[in-house]
Order: C-alpha cells, then structure tokens, then sequence
C-alpha cells in the first residue's frame, strides 16, 4: 500500500457545544483536515444532536471539509438539507434507509461525497456490488450515540477486509475510522489499513492549547 499521511478528522460532538464554530477555527488552526460532524436523531441511535441549521452556522468557520455522519432514520429527506448548509461528505448508515444504492447516487448527485458507514455489526460485503458508486467508507468502532467510548479491537479485521475490497477498485477511496481512537489504537487503525482517522475525545481533551499536540499525536501513530 503506498504511504500517504493519515487524515485527521475531529469530531465536534467532543467540543464546546457553545462556541462550535471557534472550535472548528482551532482545530483547524491546529491540523485538521477534516471536521467531522455527527448528526443523531433520538431515534436511530439513543441520542440527540445536531441539524442542517447548526452545520450552516458552524461551515463559514472552515475551509476544511466538513464530513457529515448521518446517524438518522429515515436518511433520504435529510439529505439536500445537510447537503445545502455545506456538508462536503454525506456518510450513511446501511440501516438507515430502504435503498442504499440510490441514496449514495443521489448523495453524488447533490454534489457531495457518498459514504457508506459500518456498525460494529455490519458486514462490509453490503458494498461489494456497488464499489463504483462509494466515494468514502466508515468502520465504526464502537457502537455509535456517545463519545467517549472504547475502541473495539473486533472492528480492525473489518478495516483488513475492507482495505482489500478498496484496493481492488484501484481507486483512492478514504478508510476512516471512528471511536475510540487514541494515539495507540490509531496505530492500530493505520496498521490495517486505515487512512482516516475520527476522534472527538483524543483531540478536544486539554482545551484549544493542547489541541495540535494531541492532533499530531495522532498522526503520528
Ligand atoms: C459516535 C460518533 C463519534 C464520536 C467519537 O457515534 O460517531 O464520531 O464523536 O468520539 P470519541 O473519539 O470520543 O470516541
Ligand atoms: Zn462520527
């Protein structure tokens, strides 16, 4: 595999919640690549987040991609809103909807990103009919809601097999990881194959003066 640098992506559900677009500038300021940002609905997971509205107010505050992970049931109806408040990557949950094929064109269709999101349960092979039409793949490594939680080591045979899957594309798809990720699972993460890395409580942790120490930590691994 050749070596590229691993993308950091920190998920805001870890920041001050009254100030998120600050955060954003920081951790900007401090590294990131991307700003992950996790949408719940109550509902598909057992917490409550965020809408279209705030991903709009917190957008103007970065130039990074903003990488929306849709943790909402049903999926479709949301999808031009996220979209038109500046989601740069739409990622969604296989459970999420009827048909997942036709929402990831249609996320392709708005001009974004397609992502295909895996539960700790979910079997990869549900993309293996429809590579073409994947931008970016999510391993979930824990079960999704909460920050804060343990990183699930069952989950990086998931990565292994889904780094084969990508490279027989040929295509430069992104592996991202979330939960649980810390400089030494991490090292992990990228040992199986990972190019991207998610984590809320790694980077947001020391407040803004830690924040590109704990990024490049991260990296590092
Ligand atoms: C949880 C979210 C994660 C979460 C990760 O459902 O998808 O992005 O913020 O948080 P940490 O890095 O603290 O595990
Ligand atoms: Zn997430």
């Amino acid at each position: 595999m050749p070596q590229r640098a691993t993308i950091i992506a920190p998920s805001i559900l870890s920041a001050d919640f009254a100030k998120l677009g600050e955060e954003g500038e920081a951790v900007q300021a401090a590294g990131a690549d991307w700003l992950h940002v996790d949408v719940m609905d109550g509902h598909f997971v057992p917490n409550i987040t965020i809408g279209p509205e705030v991903v709009k107010a917190i957008k103007p505050h970065v130039t990074i991609p903003v990488d929306v992970h849709l943790m909402i049931s049903p999926v479709d109806p949301y999808l031009e809103a996220f979209r038109d408040a500046g989601a740069d990557h739409l990622l969604i949950h296989p459970e999420a909807g009827p048909h997942l094929n036709r929402s990831l064109r249609h996320i392709r269709k708005l001009g974004a990103k397609a992502g295909v999101v895996f539960n700790p349960s979910t079997d990869p092979s549900v993309i293996r009919w429809m590579m073409d039409d994947v931008d970016q793949v999510l391993v979930m490594s824990i079960n999704p809601g909460f920050g804060g939680q343990t990183f699930m080591p069952s989950q990086l045979a998931k990565i292994s097999a889904l780094r084969a899957m990508i490279d027989e594309t040929g295509r430069d798809i992104p592996l991202e990881v979330d939960g649980g990720v810390t400089p030494e699972t991490a090292k992990l993460c990228v040992e199986a194959g990972a190019t991207a890395l998610v984590a809320g409580t790694a980077v947001f942790r020391g407040g803004p003066m830690a924040y590109a120490a704990n990024i490049a930590a991260l990296r590092g691994a």
